[in-house]
């Protein structure tokens, strides 16, 4: 029996709505395949929790979490409770750094019966690779002089190693999809950082003779999004490419409630983590309402990463023959409760042969 010790941090807001339905889900695709088990360890790290004691996580948070094969997060953040930057500071942020989670992958697809804002959408199926430790987000600059003379200088970083590890991780992905990989440049504008990430990009592919390879500058990368983003598999992009098309590619999808997201450690010194896009989401909190889509892809990236990608097509075939038959949550234009959707889900994989 192959056993995941999984570590569930629901969080704040709908996170606490979303998390427990989709933890459910997980026990029975778990069921499903016969020779899996998940353990569920809780933890109520939170801003609630903040009150309480004045700090998101314990001080030997990091250490709890380390013994785990991967964290499931729900969302962080409640303004009423505590400002976002100690909120989001205090926990996500450290996870994210602390256990080197070098890589964050969103995938874009468009699930049959929800509908994209995009009036011509057609079946776009894609996975944004974003570096996710350096790049444009460093903390190296400074500011000199003031008032009319102040100046403001931002460096961005980039090293062969993390530029060459996330693309690595993105033809790896492309050799289980599409086999595809496009590579998000602007060497006609940034003329140092972005021929090397082009030159790097270069010298990974000639690994990958199956792939199929093309560079398109991001800001008419951007615009494809919304014209034709059936013509992507996987995108490799720097951190603020990435975060930018990673955005882009949820609201193509239809809501922010059902699109899901990984923050990888690579080195396997720590665990992943694991998080839908969306916040905690405070307009319709206890309303029952909260799309758990969101989080029960998510889970089904958990599934991938642990090598049950059968199993990971199968629940997002059943989320998606659900969203098919018309189940939806009022985010995409239906009429049922996180419940509603949930059980059908499980109902369906308890069915499935
Ligand atoms: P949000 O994602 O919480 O909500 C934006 C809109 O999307 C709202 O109208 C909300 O009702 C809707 N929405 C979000 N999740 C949904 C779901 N599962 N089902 C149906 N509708 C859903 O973003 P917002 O309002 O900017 O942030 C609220 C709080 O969440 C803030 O404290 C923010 O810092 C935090 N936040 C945390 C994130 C995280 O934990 N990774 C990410 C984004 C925001
Ligand atoms: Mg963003």
């Amino acid at each position: 029996m192959k056993t995941l010790k999984i570590a569930n941090i629901p969080g704040d807001g709908v996170g606490k709505e979303v998390v427990p339905a989709a933890t459910e889900v997980l026990h029975a695709i778990a069921e499903l395949h016969g020779n899996l088990k998940f353990e569920f360890t809780e933890f109520p790290w939170s801003c609630e929790y903040y009150l309480e004691h004045n700090v998101m996580m314990p001080e030997d948070g990091l250490e709890t979490l380390k013994e785990f094969d991967a964290i499931f997060l729900g969302a962080v953040g409640n303004l009423e409770l505590v400002p976002d930057h100690v909120s989001l500071w205090g926990m996500l942020i450290k996870i994210r750094r602390e256990f080197e989670q070098v890589i964050n992958i969103r995938p874009a697809k468009l699930l049959k019966g929800v509908r994209s804002p995009l009036v011509n959408p057609k079946d776009f199926d894609m996975m944004v690779v974003r570096e996710n430790s350096e790049g444009e987000y460093s903390s190296i600059g400074g500011n000199i002089y003031k008032d009319e003379d102040e100046i403001a200088i931002q460096n961005a970083v980039f090293s062969r190693k993390a530029s060459e590890r996330a693309m690595r991780y993105a033809f790896d992905l492309a050799a289980k999809r599409g086999k595809h990989v496009t590579s998000a440049t602007k060497s006609n504008g940034i003329i140092y950082s972005m021929p090397f990430w082009d030159k790097v990009f270069k010298e990974v592919s000639k690994d990958y003779p199956d792939i199929k390879t093309d560079s398109q500058h991001i800001d008419a990368l951007a615009a494809f999004f919304v014209t034709h983003p059936d013509k992507f598999d996987v995108i490799v992009a720097s951190n603020l490419f990435g975060d930018i098309l990673t955005d882009l590619g949820a609201a193509i999808m239809g809501s922010v409630g059902i699109a899901p997201a990984a923050n990888i450690n690579v080195n396997g010194k720590y665990p992943s983590m694991f998080e839908p896009v969306h916040g905690s989401a405070p307009d319709i909190i206890g309303k029952g309402i909260a799309n758990p889509i969101g989080q029960i892809w998510t889970a089904k990236m958990m599934l991938d990463h642990f090598g049950e990608e059968e199993l990971g097509s199968t629940l997002l075939d059943i989320v998606e023959s659900v969203t098919n038959d018309g189940f939806l949550t009022p985010d995409i234009g239906g009429t049922n409760t996180t419940k509603e959707v949930t059980d059908e889900i499980i109902k369906r994989i308890k069915n499935y042969k």
